[in-house]
């Protein structure tokens, strides 16, 4: 069974356009695109599209690729102290040049509608409600809810412990009262893990890694892998031969991404009530 992010996402606009439509002025999201990556691109025209459709302010600041950690370090000083910025986004990877944990250490935790601050996501870890959950993580979550999944003692397998992803769903799944197992490419065997899963969440970018052979009939798929080849789109699962066979599984493009987005506005409403009391 296709598990629809779009339509998932829909409800969540719905809430936040009504909210949006009777605010003045209006909530300001800030976007910092270093770069030409043809992956960030295009996320960036999703995130600028969806604020605009909910009447939130997007301002866009497009850098070359050379504008070296200095400079980038001015600019996100220039918007931690700019009122009318609710909330930015630098969207990754950086260059290679930059060290990007230097760049997301330096962005205010109040406008870190990311949650990719330390600040953040320590906050997350503990449970702790005042902060910014990362978006990928937190449409994850919002997609259990909606498919009205008790997490309590559920057997979960991540593939994939990157800081954006991987590592902060396991806090919030941990949090949930799940078992949770965490591989990653150095695990021997990820079919001995992903054998026993009530839920797996791969966010490895490996298009074919995760096989129908691989899980159980019963299964939750949350295919967070986003790889472009050819101009196509691919997960990481083998999705037309899961999906036939029964497990609930999410899409890509249509699944995971679009809650991704979505959780983006969400937090940008949460930086706007918190910044402008
Ligand atoms: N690159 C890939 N995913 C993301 C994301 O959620 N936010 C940012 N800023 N960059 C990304």
């Amino acid at each position: 069974m296709i598990i629809n992010g779009k339509q998932i996402a829909e409800k969540v606009y719905v809430q936040l356009r009504n909210q949006i439509s009777k605010l003045s002025p209006k909530p300001c999201l800030g976007a910092i695109l270093v770069g030409y990556d043809q992956s960030s691109m295009r996320y960036i025209r999703q995130k600028q599209k969806w604020a605009e459709d909910l009447g939130i302010t997007f301002e866009l600041k497009q850098l070359p690729e050379n504008i070296g950690e200095t400079k980038l370090l001015e600019l996100i000083q220039a918007w931690n102290s700019e009122s009318h910025i609710d909330g930015y986004i630098i969207q990754l990877p950086l260059p290679k040049d930059i060290d990007a944990q230097n760049i997301i250490n330096a962005i205010s935790p109040e406008k870190d509608v990311d949650g990719f601050h330390p600040e953040n996501q320590g906050k997350m870890l503990i449970g702790d409600p005042s902060g910014f959950v990362p978006c990928t993580p937190a449409g994850i979550m919002k997609i259990f809810e909606s498919l009205e999944v008790n997490l309590e003692g559920k057997n979960i397998v991540i593939i994939g412990k990157s800081n954006i992803v991987g590592k902060p769903i396991m806090g919030l799944l941990v949090n949930a009262g799940a078992t949770v197992t965490s591989c990653n490419s150095k695990t021997p065997s990820i079919r001995a893990y992903t054998s026993n899963a009530d839920i797996i969440i791969s966010a490895a970018g490996k298009p074919g890694l995760l096989k129908l052979d691989m899980i159980k009939i019963d299964s939750i798929i949350i295919d967070v892998g986003f790889t472009v080849v050819d101009d196509r789109i691919y997960g990481d699962a083998d999705f037309d031969n899961i999906n036939i066979a029964g497990p609930k599984i999410t899409p890509v493009p249509g699944g995971v991404g679009a809650l991704t987005v979505a959780m983006l506005m969400e937090n940008t409403l949460k930086a706007y009530k918190k910044n402008r009391k």
